[in-house]
């Protein structure tokens, strides 16, 4: 563990290095006592919290060696890069000495190996971690395991949870980018105004230390609440620059115009900005009530066809979609053979009632009684077991994360799989292509929702690609 180099750790009191907390709040301790200070309450709990997030031996808690900080590494801007965990992997292997990140529980083949489990393929090569979901009781795993297609003659296994493989976020701007109570609001729980995680399916900071306790630090005692609170106070300090902190303040004090967190801009950046708040801000907010970045702005006539929504699918999961026709019209990346390996079928019986949800068999829109997907990460549908896809529905959706320091926190999307901000453009292109052509009147496609014939006024041209660049990396 190196000592960040960023702003992660500017507004903390305590220095941290080489796992060892010095210069603690009230003295040179990595023990949380020695951050009680009378005078100072906040920071005392930040200090705490601060200890909890690269405490490793979880005193009278019982977890396996894990830290916060073994998956939010402070060099990499509190996440995990592929790079950085085949680093460590080789220098475990080299060494002999045991690094907690590597624990069967995310190697590949836990499930068939269980604690003998050694493949760490995912975590070394894409940086991804498992995060087991529950089935909703309307979803089944199909025993095709990761062939596509599955054949229709698969069957429903007996799993009662599903692994999705998803990539470590920041722990930076937390303060701002959890349930933000705004419009627009999804149609179903959890959460329908944002949350944590990259499906938005938790609502505090404390419930997520919880969360992240039990299965990633596989816990058996669970924390005292104050251990949960000290954890938050200390992420609610990490911001991606000052800039967000004194916003993330301006929000809490409810000051009316909030200050616009950008730093002063080049006229390339400047011509970027516009570029973002036509092309991306309507799903990454930025501007506005609400400029937290996470939170979409408000357009069309809310719970109308013509709204801008919460949740999204925009196909970063895998396998991609492929246009039918020839010459193609759009073209994703295909994701690489070690992504495909991810991806699993399910079925999901929709009875009409939730959370299966809406009335099934009739003609379109309803969904079919019974409906198959084969994907890599269903997503908010894991949450909810809502069949219908695309807009409306669950599958495939995920909460729009903020993208405030985004330059410093490749690879991108829920499962790494854009490499640069280049690549991400590259998707988005293909991206918008294909909702134009499959949905002309998305209303994330235009500035004049429910005009006739549909104006498509909001996809970024080629030409703009090198200002909005430079504007996203300055952010
Ligand atoms: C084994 C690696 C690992 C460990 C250890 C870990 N996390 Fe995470 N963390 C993740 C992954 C993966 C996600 C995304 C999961 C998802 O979206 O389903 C995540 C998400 C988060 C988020 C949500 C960020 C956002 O923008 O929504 C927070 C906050 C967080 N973790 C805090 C913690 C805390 C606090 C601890 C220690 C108690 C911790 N994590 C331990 C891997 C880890
Ligand atoms: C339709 C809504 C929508 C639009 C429009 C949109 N995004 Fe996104 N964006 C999302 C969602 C949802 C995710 C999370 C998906 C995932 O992680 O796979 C995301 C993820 C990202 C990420 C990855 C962040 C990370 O830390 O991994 C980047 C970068 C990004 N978007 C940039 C942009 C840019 C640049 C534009 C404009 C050209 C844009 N987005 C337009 C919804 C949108």
């Amino acid at each position: 563990m190196k000592q960040s180099n960023g702003m992660g750790l500017w507004a903390g009191a305590c220095v941290l290095f080489a796992g060892i907390v010095f210069a603690a709040c009230s003295g040179g301790h990595d023990d949380p006592e020695a951050c009680t200070t009378g005078s100072d309450p906040i920071g005392a709990a930040v200090c705490r919290g601060k200890v909890n997030f690269h405490d490793r031996t979880l005193v009278g808690l019982g977890g396996n060696g894990r830290a916060c900080s073994d998956c939010h590494m402070d060099s990499e801007n509190f996440q995990l890069t592929p790079a950085a965990a085949q680093l460590r992997f080789a220098q475990m292997n080299a060494t002999g000495i045991d690094d907690p990140l590597f624990r069967a529980i995310d190697a590949d083949d836990f499930r068939v190996r269980g604690v003998a489990a050694r493949d760490f393929t995912n975590l070394t090569q894409l940086g991804l971690v498992r995060v087991t979901i529950p089935l909703p009781a309307n979803v089944k795993l199909l025993d095709c395991g990761a062939t596509v297609p599955c054949p229709a003659s698969a069957l429903p296994t007996s799993e009662t949870v599903a692994d999705v493989w998803r990539a470590v976020p920041p722990i930076l701007d937390v303060a701002i980018t959890g349930p933000d109570g705004a419009a627009p609001v999804w149609a179903r729980g959890p959460n329908p105004s944002g949350g944590y995680q990259l499906d938005g399916r938790i609502d505090t900071l404390q419930n997520q230390a919880l969360a992240a306790l039990r299965s990633h630090a596989s816990v058996v005692n669970d924390p005292p609440a104050s251990f949960l609170d000290d954890l938050a106070a200390f992420q609610s300090t990490q911001f991606s620059s000052p800039a967000v902190k004194a916003l993330s303040d301006a929000i809490k004090a409810g000051t009316n115009p909030l200050p616009d967190p950008d730093p002063v801009l080049t006229p390339l950046e400047a011509a970027g900005k516009v570029v973002f708040n036509r092309a991306c801000a309507q799903c990454h907010g930025n501007t506005a009530a609400h400029p937290s970045g996470s939170t979409p702005i408000l357009q069309g006539t809310q719970g109308t066809a013509t709204a801008l929504i919460r949740y999204h699918d925009i196909a970063t999961t895998c396998p991609r979609p492929v246009d039918t026709v020839s010459p193609a019209r759009f073209t994703f990346k295909a994701c690489s053979p070690g992504q495909m390996k991810n991806v699993r079928t399910y079925e999901i019986t929709n009875s009409g009632t939730p959370p299966g949800g809406i009335a099934c068999g009739g003609a379109a829109p309803q969904p079919p009684c019974v409906t198959r997907v084969t994907t890599s990460d269903p997503g908010r549908m894991l949450l909810t077991g809502f069949p219908q896809a695309g807009g409306p529905g669950d599958i495939q959706h995920f909460d729009n994360p903020s993208l405030r320091g985004v330059g410093r926190t490749g690879p991108y999307f829920h499962n790494n799989t854009a490499a640069t901000l280049e690549e991400v453009l590259d998707h988005y292109t293909a991206f918008y292509k294909r909702v134009a052509i499959m949905v002309p009147t998305a209303p994330l496609l235009t500035t004049q929702p429910g005009v006739v014939p549909p104006v498509i006024d909001r996809p970024f041209t080629e030409a703009e690609i090198p200002a909005l660049l430079a504007y996203l990396r300055k952010l």
